[in-house]
């Protein structure tokens, strides 16, 4: 592992060490930091969809370090998750973020049934929101034709409750999603559509909303990420030319749009004047784009796929990662959603210092790899 490298992933264990203890104290799930505290998810308590990024982190960095303090506080974060499955109205398809890096990575690292079960119950209710017409419906409160982009990283659930049960319904729900997400979603550019609205009954595209990006039409930067990293897991999953074709596409839009100081606006199409950038959405991309890199597949273009994910580290790194040890949270300038600033604007948020760690840990060789096949 490269010097440098080993002694940003140490910088990020310290760091967490003080958070951990801190969370803790506080007894929450946190979503962002606050000077010295955490602070937990404005909606929803621990329903809200992030809740999985803390103790997706916390299993980083046992997995990095060993020490037994971030495996007690993954645990304790899972408990508050597994509770949650008594709200059946609050979850949606953001179980796959809640439960593979809880209950999921948990299993993996350290195998218990209980934990085991509790990621297939998640699955099942993912599986229960597919639309057979080609579509999981993200979202509930009386929208079932709304699909997402982010939902490509959900279906990571769905493989690996294949993987464990040996049933490939998952994995066909998965694949049917994917398909749909090509066909529909991902532009002859390379960039998607954050929301693309079906008629439940039928499958008509009814609309495509700019959703959490600038505009319809636009390019919200998050969803440009989770297109590019869900295409390339799902190719790992499936073997699926047209899913590797598909993230390579994405991603060359995604490098295209990087900012010259290697940090990502939240919109590719905002307005040039407009200073609103999504630090989140280049930690994701960077992660992508790593494993792109390391597939032999994409042989001539895998250095510059590499040198763009080492560009956006470097730049969150460098330009925006707190290293203050009576701050929680690394990252700033992280950016909820475009226009509604409820969930936070050019902020710590919490899945993007999990992403970032994620990049780098996968570059120091110690990444459980919650998204992808057990080895
Ligand atoms: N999956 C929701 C978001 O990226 O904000």
């Amino acid at each position: 592992m490269n010097k440098e490298i080993a002694a940003l992933a140490e910088k990020i264990i310290a760091k967490y060490t003080k958070g951990a203890e801190q969370a803790a104290v506080q007894g929450i799930i946190p979503y962002t930091g606050s000077g010295a505290e955490w602070v937990s998810s404005p909606y929803d308590g621990n329903g809200w969809w992030t809740g999985g990024f803390w103790p997706g982190l916390m299993w980083q960095l046992y997995a990095a370090s060993g020490s037994d303090l971030f495996r007690q506080e993954a645990l304790r974060a899972e408990q508050l998750l597994t509770d949650e499955f008594r709200v059946f109205s609050a979850l949606n398809h953001d179980v796959g973020f809640m439960y593979l890096l809880s209950s999921d990575l948990h299993n993996r690292l350290c195998p218990d049934k209980q934990a085991e079960q509790d990621t297939l119950h998640a699955a099942t209710l993912l599986a229960g929101r597919f639309n057979p017409l080609g579509f999981l419906s993200a979202w509930n409160g009386g929208r079932p034709g709304w699909a997402i982009v982010d939902s490509m990283m959900n279906l990571s659930l769905l493989y690996r409750a294949s993987e464990l049960t040996g049933d490939p319904r998952f994995e066909s729900i998965a694949k049917a999603h994917a398909d749909t997400c090509i066909r529909e979603f991902v532009r002859e550019n390379g960039s998607c559509n954050h929301i693309v609205i079906f008629d439940p009954k039928t499958g008509e595209v009814l609309d495509r909303p700019g959703g959490q990006g600038y505009a319809p039409g636009s390019s919200w930067s998050r969803g440009q990420a989770w297109g590019l990293y869900g295409f390339v897991i799902s190719y790992a999953h499936t073997g699926e030319k047209r899913y590797l074709d598909t993230a390579m596409k994405i991603a060359r839009y995604f490098i295209a749009h990087i900012r010259p100081d290697g940090l990502t606006d939240c919109d590719f199409c905002q307005p040039v004047d407009e200073e609103r950038i999504d630090n989140i959405a280049g930690a994701i991309a960077a992660c992508g784009l790593l494993h792109l890199a390391d597939l032999p597949e994409s042989g001539s273009e895998a250095p510059f796929f590499r040198e763009a994910a080492m560009r956006l580290i470097s730049a969150l790194d460098t330009l925006c990662a707190d290293w203050d040890p009576d701050h929680m949270g690394i990252l700033t300038k992280c950016t909820a959603a475009y226009h509604q600033d409820g969930a936070g604007r050019h902020i710590n948020i919490v899945y993007g210092d999990y992403f970032f760690t994620e990049a780098v840990m996968y570059l120091a060789g110690t990444d459980p790899a919650p998204w992808f096949p057990a080895k």
